[in-house]
Parts: structure tokens; sequence; C-alpha cells
């Protein structure tokens, strides 16, 4: 796999201008030194807090459908969150390569944990559930690295997003299955970078997780899309903390959904929705146990007391 090493500096004169056409040209580009280290060590506090834990009967923890990965969502991490997936400059990046209003779509903490398989191909988002003109870039997606990242980063197929759409390829998820496929892997590149780094990538490239490895990772994964293609809703209903609202743009308030719909409801989102998952059935069935346990040990106890203050 080759390495991509290059990103642009928010302290660079023109750098958005940079950033926008890096992102036409390969399809995806680094923006480094526009959060704040304290800022950054704020969001992992909170990110390593919420991951010694399972969410378990409403306590702070990460959720968890499979063996592979810990996933939270993520404006409930901290409000600075909110500050930098808002920021105004790379709304103004994304919408000036988009040429038109974006709304976001999704927000989520993953915590790859290494388990050296393979769970998540190399894929695209073929806008197969928006209303679209065929070829046009329709999003974006935007990571947040959370620690200096290079084994297990964020690879994305550079140009595959000029790879064009048609009649056959048209709804084709997986980069295997294309019939370009030999060419697109081999433009697959590892996005190497730093803590703090903000990745942007136009979500019609492929793209994914470096796979296996036993190197763990922690990123912030989210993603704008085109307004008039989403009908102005989100891909789910997204929480916030009411309070970290306050001081937003009217411009960061249309994107991050207040005066938008949603397509997908809040309790049918991927973090949520473990139907049938059997490590929920054992610990429902453990959590009842504990809890009969405790309400018979207190009544015994309390019996226990209640002849004694008789007596006495
Ligand atoms: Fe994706």
């Amino acid at each position: 796999m080759k390495n991509f090493d290059s990103h642009i500096s928010s302290k660079n004169q023109d750098w958005e201008k940079v950033a926008k056409s890096q992102l036409s040209e390969q399809g995806v580009v680094v923006i480094r030194d526009l959060i704040s280290f304290s800022d950054l060590e704020k969001i992992n506090e909170k990110v390593d807090n919420i991951l010694k834990q399972p969410s378990l009967l409403g306590n702070i923890g990460y959720y968890q459908k499979d063996p592979y990965k810990k996933l939270y969502d993520g404006f409930l991490i901290h409000e600075k969150i909110i500050d930098i997936f808002l920021n105004e400059k790379i709304i103004r990046i994304i919408e000036n390569y988009l040429k038109d209003e974006i709304l976001i779509n999704e927000i989520f903490l993953k915590n790859d944990l290494g388990s050296n398989t393979k769970y998540f191909p190399y894929h695209r988002h073929t806008g197969a559930d928006l209303i679209k003109i065929p070829n046009h870039p329709f999003g974006c997606g935007m990571a947040l690295y959370l620690h200096d990242t290079e084994s297990g980063a964020f690879c994305y197929s550079i140009e595959s997003h000029k790879t064009k759409s048609t009649e056959e390829t048209r709804e084709i998820f997986s980069i295997y299955e294309h019939p370009e496929s030999k060419n697109l892997i081999k433009k697959l590149s590892r996005i190497n970078g730093k803590q703090g780094d903000i990745i942007l990538f136009d979500e019609k490239g492929f793209h994914g997780p470096e796979q296996p490895t036993k190197t763990p990772r922690k990123i912030i994964l989210s993603g704008f899309q085109l307004k008039k293609y989403t009908n102005n809703k989100t891909r789910t209903e997204i929480p916030v903390l009411i309070s970290n609202l306050s001081g937003l743009s009217d411009k960061q308030k249309d994107v991050i959904g207040i005066n938008s719909g949603s397509r997908g409801t809040f309790e049918s989102y991927h973090l949520r929705n473990l139907n049938n998952n059997l490590v929920i059935d054992h610990f429902s069935k453990l959590i009842s146990k504990k809890y009969n346990y405790i309400d018979k040990k207190t009544n015994f106890i309390n019996r226990i007391k209640n002849k004694f203050e008789n007596i006495f």
C-alpha cells in the first residue's frame, strides 16, 4: 500500500483554496494545525473515559456491536467536537467543492480494536439513498485523528472520486466488485497523519480503514451532503446536548441540522441497532439476576433489623 504523507497547514496563507483544490484533484486532503492542543487534550480525556466501560444501565460508556470496535455518539463526547466539525472554514471548503449548501449526515467515535481481521471493506458511498444527479459529487466525509495514526489509518484510493458512474457500476459499493478494481486498489493510499489532523474526502471515492492490523485506532467520523440531494434531511437523528448549541452562527445551526429533517430514526442508527445481540441478551439476564439478589438481600436485612428493633 502506498503512503500519503502530505498535509496542508491552516497557518499557511490561502490554505482554504489549496485544500479545496486538493480535494477536487485527489479526492482527499489532510488539514493540520486547525485544532489547539488543549482542545484535543480535553476531547481525549473524555474519549478515554467513555472507552473504559460499556454503556450499561445508562452509565456513560461505549457502545459495542461486535468484537472489533467500540463506538459512541460524536457530539455527546465534548462541546469542542461541535466547534471542530462545524468549523466555518471547513464548511466553506466543502461548500466550495460541492458548489452548494451542505448538511451534516452523521457523527460518531470509532475505536477499532486492532483485532487483526478484515471486517470492513474498502468501499464508497453510492448515494443510492439520495436524490442525485449521476456523476456529480454529493457529499464529503470528515475524519479527525485523535492520535498520530499510521498502521490502521484511513485509506483512500486517490482520484477514485473521478471514476464515472454508469448504469452498470452505479450501485457498486465494494472496491473488489468494481470492473476497474485493479487500478482502484493500486491507487489505495494510507493517509498517515498526526493527532488533530482533519481529513476531508469525497465520499464517492473508495475508502476505509487499513485492515488487517493489530494497531488499535481512535477516530471521529462524520460527513456532510448537499441539502438539495438529501431533501434537507440528515442520515439519522443526531443527539446533542442542547446547551452546547449556544453561540453557533446561523450557518452552523443550518449545517448541524437545526432546520432540517432526518431520513432515519435515532433508534435505527447503526450504533444503536443491536437487535438480537447475544451479548446483550446474556447481560440482560445477569443484570436481572443481580438486582433480584440485591432486592432479596436488602429485604432479608430489613426483616432482621425490624425483628431486633422489636425485641429491644
Ligand atoms: Fe464510508
